[in-house]
């Protein structure tokens, strides 16, 4: 659906104004009728199309570990174990975590040599439960602060009613 004149249209925007057009459109992608792979595909294209970020998307708590869901980006790795990496940390410590140099974080998990920082946001679901993470990964350091922790916070809740 995305249109050259749409793409031109993102870059002309501040971050600020591209979350406000982020967050106005989500809950318009959003079907209570469809599963969660189709509103998470969406959800990481929208993203994906506003910042251009290197790595977006999403990972689903599966009993013991956290699984691969929709992305848009390089090839990621499947499964992370609760406590591991920034995504299993942020499910330990159930908060928002901002990396701004991968490298500095013990344990990081490298699925792309390219990616320098890194935000992840968890999820519950409507019922209040543990759902799984956001992860947004950029080739710049530091490329996340705390207007995109607060912004993806809001991101996240308007997708929690929507989560099986
Ligand atoms: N870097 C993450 C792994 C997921 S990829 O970045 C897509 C981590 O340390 O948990």
């Amino acid at each position: 659906m995305s249109s050259a004149l749409e793409d031109t249209l993102w870059q002309t925007m501040s971050k600020s104004e591209k979350y406000d057009l982020v967050n106005q459109q989500l809950p318009t992608l959003l079907d209570n009728s469809v599963d969660d792979v189709a509103n998470l595909a969406n959800a990481s294209a929208l993203l994906k199309e506003a910042f251009g970020w290197w790595w977006v998307g999403f990972y689903r708590k599966q009993e013991t570990a956290l699984i691969l869901g929709p992305f848009q980006g390089p090839m990621a790795c499947t499964r992370i174990a609760y406590g591991k990496g920034v995504c299993g940390s942020c499910w330990k410590e159930e908060k928002t975590l901002v990396v701004p140099d991968v490298e500095e974080f013990p344990g990081h998990i490298a699925c792309s040599a390219a990616s320098k920082s890194e935000i992840v946001v968890p999820i519950w679901n409507a019922r209040g439960d543990f759902w799984g993470v956001l992860d947004a990964d950029s080739e710049h350091m530091a490329h996340f602060d705390d207007l995109d922790s607060s912004e993806l916070e809001l991101f996240c809740r308007t997708l929690s009613p929507y989560l099986s």
